[in-house]
């Protein structure tokens, strides 16, 4: 380790690590801090995790809202017809209330949680009006005076339109304002949300929510406010981005211009790969930005994240997800994150307490610089002794074995025993999509190798102008970094963009290439498409006029992956390798590369 690098350390440990522990003794429960603010904090649970003491001591020490994680939708409580079973949702009832937590429902119509009877079944308007009006009557009616917020209809628009559920095939677009009309009939005091993901800025779905909302208001549907589940990637509330906070904000501020409330109704901040000190920073500013806003407003009345611990997040299990996730406030041992003291600080500041953090560790995370602190790397091991190089360290280093001559021809026998790297996550990755690739690196005397594996059941190629818009199509991007600065923020001679397109396939002289400097690459490209999609050799001259690559054990350039996949209506996944880039910033911003390390292979 190098020695500033202890010393970088030693300081984080210094003023996190340790004023931590004093503030989190001194600091008051996140609940009271936000009922000093006239404001709700929540959070949720299975069942399942109350029988962990510590779950269940910080989830009702913490909040002072409550919502069921899963087990109150539609298929978990009615999952056959006509028979109602309350033993989870009752449950879950009890510890909110034993806890003194106000409980927010959710929720009644959701096209992910229908049971196969109804989303399946072949039902006339009339019949699924009233299974539709059957079940809210039920479940509404059961908890009446004490689920006083109901999610009454969940993700019901998609894009710019109404999103093609069961229910809107059988009943028609009005299904959503007659499930908010039942709801008002079973409790008129309960207040009525619709909630949805992916329209918290100004877009063309939030604009769409908008619409119907102001529809709703304007003829008398009784609805009372909007959710903005706030499901965030790290960085995603920075400026410049679509959620920056002016975006945010006008978009709450219309909804509350239209006399409805506005919650945060699921907020994590997921990132790729594994976090790092930097990652927790980023992680921590999202969160007090959003609350930062949702505090200005007095629409906004309840802050309510999507988990306690990071280990119980639906992150982690959810398709395309990340085994490594730690996108909530606590982490799997239920200490609080720096996440956590960012806000429990910024409710302190804003009902006029004593701040929980100083000015100095404040700025720390909220500065906008690319310091990209990372922990040390780990020795490199081999875990198969045939491997012709270390194992690469998941989103942060791989090692290139050299010598290997490789030859571009679609047979992979050259590269066994070269370590290979899945990379099947990224800041978009569709649900249920079974897109991923695979890729290796190799040098000799002369040449870079690389091979891309991809796996995509629909090729989508030569629609679109290579020059301007490649990546919207199927492509895989190699990244280089030869100048030796790794921390350069910016591209210049020696660092390239190398985007492959899958157009390729067609067997084009010279390559169709994308990218910042990739004609500086002079690369040469083989591909085909595969049984599961396609295949990419390529290989890069050591020495071009751009750059020269010394062929040494331990060189070190700077290095990332990238996977471009496209259903056909652009791009709809996009799959990183380095974790310090889980917001797809490398096409502008070289420091967020990986590294690829040189190795002997007999070494
Ligand atoms: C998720 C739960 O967290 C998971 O445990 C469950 O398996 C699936 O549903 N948007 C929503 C929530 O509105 O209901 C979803 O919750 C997450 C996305």
């Amino acid at each position: 380790m190098r020695i500033r690098t202890i010393l970088a350390l030693l300081l984080l440990l210094a003023i996190f690590g340790m004023s931590f522990v004093a503030a989190q003794e001194e600091s008051p429960p996140l609940r009271d801090l936000a009922e000093a603010n006239d404001i709700y904090i929540g959070s949720v649970a299975w069942t399942q995790h109350l029988s962990n003491p510590r779950l269940a001591e910080v989830l009702g020490s913490e909040f002072n809202m409550f919502v069921h994680e899963h087990q109150a939708k539609f298929c978990m409580i009615q999952q056959q017809r006509g028979v109602f079973n309350f033993t989870d949702v009752d449950t879950l009832m009890d510890f909110a209330a034993e806890n003194n937590m106000v409980v927010r429902g959710h929720t009644l119509i959701w096209h992910s949680c229908e049971p196969a009877w109804l989303s399946e079944g072949d039902f006339s308007r009339d019949e699924a009006i009233e299974i539709m009006r059957d079940h809210i009557y039920t479940v509404v009616g059961r908890y009446k005076g004490r689920i006083p917020i109901w999610d009454v209809v969940n993700e019901a628009i998609d894009g710019g339109t109404y999103r093609n559920t069961p229910l809107l095939r059988m009943i028609g677009e009005d299904y959503i304002e007659l499930a908010f009309q039942f709801a008002h009939e079973a409790d008129p005091d309960a207040l009525l949300f619709y909630n949805d993901y992916g329209a918290e800025g100004l877009n063309a779905k939030s604009q769409a929510i908008y619409d119907m909302v102001s529809d709703f208001v304007a003829r008398g549907v009784p609805i009372h406010g909007v959710g903005l589940q706030m499901h965030l990637q790290v960085g995603e509330t920075e400026e410049g981005n679509w959620l920056a906070q002016e975006n945010l904000r006008a978009n709450m501020q219309r909804i509350a211009d239209l006399g409805l409330q506005v919650q945060v109704t699921e907020m994590d901040v997921r990132h790729g790969g594994t976090a790092n000190e930097r990652i927790y920073q980023r992680q921590a500013a999202d969160y007090r930005r959003v609350l930062e806003v949702c505090l200005d407003l007095e629409a906004c009345t309840a802050f309510i994240v999507w988990g306690v611990s990071d280990n119980l997040s639906w992150i982690r299990g959810w398709d395309g997800g990340n085994p490594q996730a730690e996108p909530l406030l606590f982490n799997s041992n239920f200490e609080p994150k720096l996440a956590y003291f960012a806000v429990a600080d910024l409710l302190a500041r804003r009902a006029g307490l004593e701040p929980i953090l100083s000015d100095e560790e404040v700025d720390a995370f909220m500065g906008t610089g690319e310091d990209t602190t990372t922990a040390a790397l780990p020795e490199p091991t081999r875990s198969n002794p045939a491997q012709l190089a270390p194992d690469p360290v998941a989103g942060v280093v791989y090692y290139a074995p050299f010598s290997v001559s490789i030859t571009l021809d679609g047979d992979t026998s050259d590269w066994e025993n070269i370590p290979r790297v899945t990379v099947d996550n990224g800041p978009a990755l569709p649900a249920n999509s079974d897109t991923s690739f695979s890729f290796a690196v190799a040098a000799d005397e002369t040449s870079l190798y690389f091979l891309a594996e991809v796996q995509d059941s629909q090729l989508v190629y030569g629609l679109n102008e290579p020059v301007s818009a490649w990546y919207l199509e199927d492509s895989v991007e190699f990244y280089l970094n030869t100048t030796g600065n790794l921390e350069a923020t910016a591209y210049e001679s020696g660092i390239a963009q190398i985007g492959i397109l899958a157009a390729n396939i067609t067997g084009s002289e010279p390559p169709i290439l994308g990218g910042s400097n990739s004609g500086d690459s002079h690369i040469s490209v083989f591909a085909m498409e595969t049984e599961t999609g396609y295949l990419i050799e390529a290989a890069v001259p050591l020495e071009t006029d751009a750059w020269s690559i010394q062929p040494r054990h331990r060189a070190t350039l700077g290095f990332q992956a990238h996977l471009n996949s496209s259903s056909g209506e652009g791009r709809d996944t996009k799959l990183i390798w380095s974790s310090n880039d889980p917001d797809d910033q490398s096409w502008t911003n070289p420091s967020r590369f990986g590294q690829l390390v040189l190795w002997y292979k007999d070494f």
